[in-house]
């Protein structure tokens, strides 16, 4: 089943029409925390309907990555352009962000639901807000979303009655209600065991397939990454060190960093 929203019809669109531009062009991006120079001049493409999958050393900055994408921290100088649209100028968002920013979602590890609200009100929360869709349609996006990630029937659970896959599957649901074209998932399988794991990568990887979905993927799964990914990215203090096909990346020898990130995950 298709989720029938304008974001992802747009992402279905492009790729029928073979865009080859890409949906998130980062240049030059800088971010410090105090002395620390956290992204150091990071520039990078996220492709439309492609996974990329981001991997890197403890505080290499890939959170941080992630998160001046989604808005959630300001970087302190560079620029993006989302779907062509100059939406970060000199660190600066742009009057265009607003617009994009509806439509890029973010997953992380853990506390991803409110504890309180069943899976329903946890889903329909924001747009209720945000869309202000009417009862009805928010539970009929509801529906369609859980049937999107397998979990239709645990619409009145509560989130303590979900097991930690069913949760972030969940979570990619209450992603999917804000219609997304670029999901960013930072370590959304690390406290699941592998089977579970792979389960939650699989929706990601039909979300892309079906619905279009561009997705960037912080994650210490080799397995995934070398099964599902487009692009591999290896972060390297701040910077990017890699980029490219995960083929390619996993039999690097000319970078020796990445080589010996590689060997030391690799089981
Ligand atoms: N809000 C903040 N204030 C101060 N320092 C921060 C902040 N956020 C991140 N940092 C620092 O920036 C560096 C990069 O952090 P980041 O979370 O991006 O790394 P990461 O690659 O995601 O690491 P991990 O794999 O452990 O999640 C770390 O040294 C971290 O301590
Ligand atoms: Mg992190």
């Amino acid at each position: 089943m298709n989720i029938s929203t304008s974001a992802t019809a747009d992402s279905v669109r492009d790729v029928r029409a073979g865009h080859d531009d890409p949906l998130v062009r980062v240049r030059n991006v800088c971010k410090e925390f105090g002395a620390a120079r956290v992204l150091d001049d990071v520039s990078l493409d996220f492709h439309r309907s492609e996974i990329t999958v981001v991997i890197g050393r403890s505080g290499s900055g890939k959170s941080t990555l992630l998160r001046v994408v989604a808005g959630l921290t300001e970087a302190d100088s560079g620029t993006m352009d989302f779907d062509g649209q100059r939406v970060l100028e000199d660190g600066e968002y742009t009057e265009q962000w607003s617009q994009a920013q509806s439509t890029i979602g973010m997953i992380f590890q853990s506390y991803t639901l409110w504890p309180h609200m069943n899976v329903l009100t946890n889903l329909t929360f924001a747009p209720r807000i945000v869309h202000k869709w009417g009862k009805k349609k928010l539970r009929a996006q509801a529906e369609q979303a859980l049937d999107e990630v397998g979990m239709s029937g645990f619409i009145s659970a509560k989130p303590h009655q979900l097991s930690g896959g069913q949760r972030q599957r969940v979570a990619i649901a209450r992603a999917l209600m804000m219609r997304p074209r670029l999901l960013l998932c930072d370590e959304i399988t690390s406290a699941l065991d592998p089977p579970v794991a792979a389960e939650v990568l699989g929706v990601l990887s039909r979300l892309k397939r079906d619905e279009g979905i561009s997705i960037a993927l912080v994650t210490h799964d080799m397995a995934f990454a070398a099964k599902a990914a487009d692009r591999l990215m290896f972060f390297d203090a701040g910077r990017i060190a890699f980029a490219g096909s995960p083929a390619t990346g996993f039999s690097q020898t000319e970078n020796e960093e990445l080589r010996k990130f590689v060997d030391a995950v690799r089981f």
